[in-house]
């Protein structure tokens, strides 16, 4: 199987068909990685919960296979032919939900989708554990998120099948966070091996926004953690004094990140290599609105080159005149989340296509 996967992988690339105008090729990011998935074998049937279960091979393994999906989506076979995600999100969602769905789908499975807590017996004070025994019988894989961030815990203790977490309260959202490493190594595909990067090469990433407070930053800043030899500075834009919950900064400044907080946004933009926005936290049933002074648009003094990420819906903080700018990469994130998504999934079920 390896062999195989290695020998498809090995085959000249052909155009991408699907480039979107604006952003950089993932062809240039399958050229610098080693051809290796081995590492991503270990992930086969095992549910997904937190960026903490990954090391940084397989994380760059699962960008690479994401790239050939990006990249030769007429090569996609049907591998999840047959097979059926139940997709229940009892939170609101544009991004995750659809991507999941539409990855899914471009690999040939069925879906069952929950869209409203109402309809299921959560409503009626089910447990997540026996929604979860239930779920066993009718799918092979799980997608949820919900804003209790035990929810995902409590239906893995029942799950025979594999469950990725779409997002639990204020706690984690993995597959965002791949969404996000997939799109910086994109444009910084030298990333991708760290340790050979020159000091001149390495990167500033500026982050606006809560890091305690908001799962997509959460997790990551623990995938960050693993390439921090390529990263010179991690830069916290906020306006609170320690955006951090307990412990956190701790954990990634041992990781190895050196990290600098600061609530001067447009002091610091011009020196960001990577600026990434994130203005809303959610909590129980609604949301938290965090920086919502800080905005970027087409005026905003960005360092030419710069990468801008955005990675839930906007709101005023990101003004549609940087659309048309070549620092909209949030395109990008959002269009790449499927090819990444789709690498995940038929990496958890074994069915490469
Ligand atoms: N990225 C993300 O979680 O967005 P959605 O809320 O639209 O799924």
């Amino acid at each position: 199987m390896v062999n195989d996967i290695n020998a498809q992988l090995s085959k000249p690339l052909q155009e991408p068909s699907l480039d979107v105008q604006g952003f950089e090729s993932p062809r240039s990011l399958m050229e610098r990685l080693a051809e290796d998935l081995v590492p991503l074998l270990e992930l086969a049937h095992r549910p997904v919960i937190s960026a903490r279960q990954f090391n940084r091979e397989q994380l760059v393994q699962l960008c690479r296979l994401a790239a050939k999906y990006e990249t030769e989506p007429h090569r996609i076979t049907r591998p999840l032919t047959g097979k059926i995600l139940i997709s229940a999100f009892y939170e609101p969602s544009t991004r995750t939900r659809l991507s999941f769905e539409s990855a899914w789908h471009r690999l040939g499975g069925d879906i069952m989708s929950i869209t409203d807590p109402a309809t299921t017996g959560i409503a009626k004070g089910e447990s997540f554990y026996d929604v979860g025994e239930m779920l066993n019988h009718y799918g092979d894989m799980v997608v949820l998120r919900d804003s209790n961030n035990r929810a995902v815990y409590e239906m893995l203790e029942a799950l025979r099948i594999p469950i990725v977490n779409g997002g639990n309260g204020t706690d984690e959202h993995p597959t965002q966070a791949m969404a996000d490493v997939y799109t910086i190594l994109k444009a910084v595909p030298q990333l991708t091996d760290p340790n050979s990067m020159k000091a001149s090469e390495k990167i500033r990433i500026g982050i606006i926004g809560v890091p305690g407070r908001m799962r997509t930053i959460r997790s990551l800043l623990l995938f960050l953690s693993l390439f921090s030899v390529g990263i010179d500075e991690l830069v916290i834009i906020s306006e609170d004094q320690d955006p951090f919950s307990e412990g956190q900064y701790k954990e990634l400044s041992e990781a190895g990140l050196n990290i600098r907080i600061t609530p001067d946004l447009d002091k610091v933009l011009p020196q960001l290599d990577v600026v990434y926005l994130n203005a809303i936290a959610w909590v129980s049933d609604g949301y938290e609105e965090h920086g919502r002074t800080y905005r970027l648009d087409a005026d905003s003094p960005f360092k030419p080159g710069a990468v801008v990420m955005h990675p839930l819906a906007r709101g005023e903080e990101l003004d549609r005149s940087l659309d048309e700018t070549p620092y909209n990469w949030y395109f990008a994130q959002a269009r790449g989340a499927v090819f990444v998504r789709m690498a995940l999934l038929s990496v958890l079920l074994k069915s490469y296509s």
